[in-house]
């Protein structure tokens, strides 16, 4: 009598604790998508038991008609309630709307020699409603887009599509996209030097000065003010024609 009532107690205790560990042991499941990214699936974080929200979640909860081992389903098949679907609907588990909650991903970094880096970041392209289609699959493939020029955008192409000045800011507002800070230049005797980019832009573009006079990278050979006067760096422009010129005006570029 108390050897059925210890195994009452027991065994389900027991049956419990074998079903848990062995669900902690199960691998992460990793799909890949053409379009939208891969999704991992964790046994892990849904078997767990102490989150309020979360349901006592057995093998069979998943693993039934709706969700067949090594079939794949399309996001329309889950809108209709099969794999994930069966609890990502806004009810049992957050819904399927929520495309970053599944699906993975990351900012974007194109190097572009004459520029430097542009960042495009989905967080931020990403509103409310979270919609990877605007993009997907038919601005932007998710990789292999052929480079586009500056020019190409202005037709309508790549980010062009938006920043016309009507979605989005645009394509004039170069900094926005192409970031830029001042350049420090320590000059042993004359007194520190800041090139403002800002200050600059009302004037050129970043053509006009990158791709010729410089990269878009601190180039690791100093300019004399000689080389200046005979027109290389600063000296291109501050030639007393475009701009104020080197014989003179030291102070207004060296601060004392
Ligand atoms: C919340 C849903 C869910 C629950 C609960 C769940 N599974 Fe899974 N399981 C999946 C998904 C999704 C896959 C991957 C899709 C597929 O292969 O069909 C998977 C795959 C597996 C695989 C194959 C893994 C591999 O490496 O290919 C095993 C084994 C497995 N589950 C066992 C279990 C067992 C045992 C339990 C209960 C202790 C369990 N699962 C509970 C969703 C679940
Ligand atoms: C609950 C997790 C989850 C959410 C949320 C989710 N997906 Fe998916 N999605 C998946 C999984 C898992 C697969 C792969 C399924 C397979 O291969 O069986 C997939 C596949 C896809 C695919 C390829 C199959 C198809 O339907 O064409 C696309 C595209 C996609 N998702 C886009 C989206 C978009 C857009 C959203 C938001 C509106 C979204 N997903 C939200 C988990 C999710
Ligand atoms: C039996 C119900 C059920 C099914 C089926 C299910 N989930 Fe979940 N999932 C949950 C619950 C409950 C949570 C936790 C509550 C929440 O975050 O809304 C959760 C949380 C998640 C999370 C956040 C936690 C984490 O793992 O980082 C992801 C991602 C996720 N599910 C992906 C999926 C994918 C992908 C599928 C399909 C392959 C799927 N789920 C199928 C119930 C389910
Ligand atoms: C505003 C446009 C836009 C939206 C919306 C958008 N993407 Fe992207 N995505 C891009 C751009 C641009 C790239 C870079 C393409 C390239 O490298 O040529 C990219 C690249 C990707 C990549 C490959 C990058 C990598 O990590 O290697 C994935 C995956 C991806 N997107 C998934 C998604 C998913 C999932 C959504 C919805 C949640 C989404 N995107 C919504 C513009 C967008
Ligand atoms: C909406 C963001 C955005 C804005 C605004 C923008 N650019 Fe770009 N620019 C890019 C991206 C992204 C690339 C790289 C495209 C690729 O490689 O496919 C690029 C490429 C370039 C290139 C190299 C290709 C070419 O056209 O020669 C130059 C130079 C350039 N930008 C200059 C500018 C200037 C000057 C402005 C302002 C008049 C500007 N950009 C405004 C995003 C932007
Ligand atoms: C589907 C439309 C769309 C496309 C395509 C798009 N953007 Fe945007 N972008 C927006 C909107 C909308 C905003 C926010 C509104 C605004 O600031 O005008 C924004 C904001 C930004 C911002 C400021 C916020 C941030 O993320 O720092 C940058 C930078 C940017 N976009 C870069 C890009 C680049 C680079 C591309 C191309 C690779 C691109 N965008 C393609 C719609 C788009
Ligand atoms: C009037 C000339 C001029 C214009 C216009 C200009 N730049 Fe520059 N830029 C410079 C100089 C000078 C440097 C420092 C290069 C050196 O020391 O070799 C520099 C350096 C850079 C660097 C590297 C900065 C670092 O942190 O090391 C980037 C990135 C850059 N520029 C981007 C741009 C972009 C984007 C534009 C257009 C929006 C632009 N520049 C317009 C003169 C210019
Ligand atoms: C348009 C801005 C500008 C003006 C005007 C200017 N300089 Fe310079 N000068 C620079 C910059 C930038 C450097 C550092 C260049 C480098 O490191 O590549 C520099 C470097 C120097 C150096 C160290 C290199 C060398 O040639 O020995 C001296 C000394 C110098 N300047 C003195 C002067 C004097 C004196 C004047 C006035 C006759 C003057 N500069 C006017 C921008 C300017
Ligand atoms: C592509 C032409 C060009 C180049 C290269 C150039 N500048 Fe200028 N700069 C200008 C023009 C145009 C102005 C505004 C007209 C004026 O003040 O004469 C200006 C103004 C300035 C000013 C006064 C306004 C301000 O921003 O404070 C300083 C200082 C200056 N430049 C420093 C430099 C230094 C240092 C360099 C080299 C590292 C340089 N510039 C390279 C064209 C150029």
């Amino acid at each position: 009598m108390t050897f059925r009532l210890l195994m009452m107690i027991v065994l389900p205790l027991l049956a419990v604790w074998t079903r848990e560990s062995a669900a902690l042991e199960i691998k992460d499941v990793t799909f890949s998508t053409e379009n939208a990214g891969t999704v991992t699936f964790k046994h892990a974080a849904h078997m767990k038991k102490k989150r309020s929200n979360t349901p006592n979640i057995s093998c069979k909860a998943c693993h039934n008609q709706n969700m067949v081992k090594g079939q794949h389903y399309t996001m329309a098949q889950m809108e209709q309630g099969q794999s994930c679907g069966q609890c990502h609907n806004g009810k049992k588990a957050f819904a399927l709307a929520k495309c970053t909650g599944c699906h993975k991903v990351r900012d974007v970094t194109y190097k572009i020699r004459q520029t430097g880096q542009v960042k495009f970041r989905h967080t931020t392209h990403l509103g409310k409603k979270q919609e990877c289609g605007t993009c997907h699959n038919g601005i932007f493939k998710t990789s292999g887009n052929p480079a586009v020029t500056m020019k190409d955008m202005e037709k309508g192409i790549s980010c062009g599509a938006c920043h016309n000045g009507k979605k989005a800011f645009s394509l004039a507002s170069c900094i926005t996209c192409h970031p830029v800070r001042d350049i420090n230049y320590a000059v042993k005797g004359a007194g520190k030097v800041v090139f403002s980019h800002t200050g600059h832009l009302a004037f050129q573009t970043c053509n006009d000065c990158h791709g010729t006079l410089y990269n878009a990278s601190r180039s690791k050979a100093k300019v004399s003010m000689a080389e200046m006067e005979k027109g290389s760096s600063c000296g291109a422009c501050h030639d007393g024609k475009t701009a104020f010129t080197v014989k003179e005006h030291c102070a207004t570029c060296h601060k004392m």
